[in-house]
């Protein structure tokens, strides 16, 4: 018997595939604050694991082009072929086992195309020790098996849908933030993520990516922001809550202060939380 003839259309919020340092699930809940009430574009210049443009999307937040770009080449291949090639993607990784030879075997594969490229990536950042992307001075990536337990750890069923998303009037590339200027216009929105190269005694956090983001970076970071409020367009920049950062983007925008949660500690470790600064030019 039908119950009523409203037609309800669920909405999945798609959650990031890979694990990814910094990785920003916890400020999704903040987002109903901080976003300007229209945008035109979306543009993200520190992709990671998307964690922001799959929730904005999802909820069809997202209405125009959106401009995705991070500067991790082999990341950018992952949201390409998902866009692409998923179906292959997924192929190759449904014959992968969570088994520790089978893990050394395949990090010593050179992938022959993209696609196993990408494959072998998912598979490297699921079951590896803790998902950090670190590779050697080859630019081989050399972390260790993890000996991770679930069932889910290889599991692709997102993977359809998140194409599709990627899809929709998405231009996935990589490159360095500096990228965003060239298809900036008024009223797009920028939400920027960089890594934090700060440490500071807090939670002495320091980005351990191929790529350190230096202080000139940080330099180049707050001249963009300047060139995209003089293009009429929206800023969202996270960074670390340190002195120097407030002193460094001082003017270019209103300073929020955001709690995220966080564990410290190794044995016995304990929940706490921490601040985490955001700049912007959105007027509330
Ligand atoms: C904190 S992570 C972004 C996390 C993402 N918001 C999430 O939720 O997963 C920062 C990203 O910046 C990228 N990155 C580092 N230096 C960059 C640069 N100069 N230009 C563009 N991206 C860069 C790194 O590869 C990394 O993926």
């Amino acid at each position: 018997m039908q119950k009523n003839n409203i037609l309800e259309i669920e909405t999945t919020i798609e959650k990031p595939i890979l694990r990814w340092a910094g990785g920003k699930r916890w400020l999704v809940k903040h987002l109903p604050e901080l976003l300007p009430k229209q945008f035109n574009d979306y543009h993200e210049p520190f992709l990671g694991g998307a964690s922001i443009f799959l929730h904005l999307k999802s909820l069809n937040l997202i209405q125009n082009h959106a401009y995705l770009s991070d500067f991790n080449s082999d990341l950018i291949n992952v949201y390409k072929q998902l866009q692409e090639n998923s179906p292959e993607v997924i192929n190759l990784i449904n014959t992968y086992k969570n088994e520790r030879d089978f893990y050394y075997s395949l990090r010593a594969v050179n992938p022959q195309n993209d696609i196993e490229k990408a494959a072998i990536f998912i598979y490297l950042n699921r079951t590896s020790y803790n998902g950090i992307y670190r590779v050697n001075r080859d630019g081989l990536y050399n972390v260790p098996f993890g000996y991770r337990t679930g069932k889910n750890l290889l599991d692709c069923s997102s993977f359809p849908r998140i194409s599709k998303l990627l899809s929709q009037n998405t231009t996935i590339q990589s490159n360095d933030f500096e990228i965003v200027k060239e298809n900036l216009k008024a009223n797009d929105l920028v939400f920027l993520d960089p890594p934090y190269t700060v440490a500071h005694e807090n939670n002495g956090f320091i980005q351990y990516n191929q790529q350190i983001f230096s202080w000139e970076d940080q330099k180049r970071l707050a001249k963009l922001l300047k060139f995209i409020s003089e293009s009429n367009a929206y800023f969202i920049l996270t960074n670390a809550a340190h002195a120097c950062i407030a002193e460094l983007f001082n003017g270019l925008g209103v300073l929020r202060i955001v709690q995220r949660p966080s564990t410290i500690g190794g044995k016995g470790a304990k929940r706490t939380q921490v601040n985490e600064y955001i700049f912007t030019n959105v007027k509330l």
